[in-house]
């Protein structure tokens, strides 16, 4: 897969779906830029060993990645690619992770619109479903620039 990949890189992401990580003050966090079908992958195994890496139980792991597989396939379609940070985010009651997909592209035209139940015709639900997969999403966008928030809690 690694082999087939180095043709089809452009120069600029080659290498960049090694993740990425990283432990500023003990806060775990990684990512991963996604240009590729195999970035998106990735993605999402990252996200769901990072889950399970925090305790998550294994539905929630794919629940999250299953959302952030949404975000990842997004940014590909209609951004061409886009960066996806996970954090780990820890206090005294709870775990979270909260994974953030960031890409340059167009923008949302309409944010209320896109998060309407049955908007998506995505397999996967879009980001309805995502939203319904997780604790929280969040999105801010603009023309050349839109950053989709997800999180997923645990209680210690
Ligand atoms: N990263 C993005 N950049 C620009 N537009 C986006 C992005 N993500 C979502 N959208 C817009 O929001 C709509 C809803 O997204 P989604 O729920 O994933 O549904 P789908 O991708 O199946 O249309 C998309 O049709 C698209 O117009
Ligand atoms: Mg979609």
């Amino acid at each position: 897969m690694r082999r087939l990949r180095e043709g089809l890189d452009d120069p600029g992401s080659k290498g960049t779906h090694k993740a990425f990580e990283g432990a500023a003050h003990m806060n775990k966090e990684r990512s991963v830029a996604v240009a590729t079908q195999d970035d998106l992958i990735m993605a999402r195994q990252v996200v769901r060993a990072l889950a399970r890496e925090e305790g998550f139980q294994t539905v929630e792991q794919t629940r999250l990645a299953t959302a952030v597989g949404e975000l990842a396939r997004n940014a590909l379609l209609y951004a061409g690619k886009g960066i996806c940070t996970m954090q780990v985010r820890r206090n005294e009651r709870d775990v979270s992770i909260v994974v953030t997909m960031i890409d340059e592209g167009p923008g949302i035209a309409d944010i209320e619109t896109a998060l309407t139940p049955g908007f998506s015709m995505s397999w996967g639900g879009g980001l309805v479903g995502a939203r319904r997969l997780v604790d929280r999403l969040d999105i801010s966008s603009e023309p050349g620039h839109t950053e989709v928030s997800i999180t997923l809690n645990r209680r210690l």
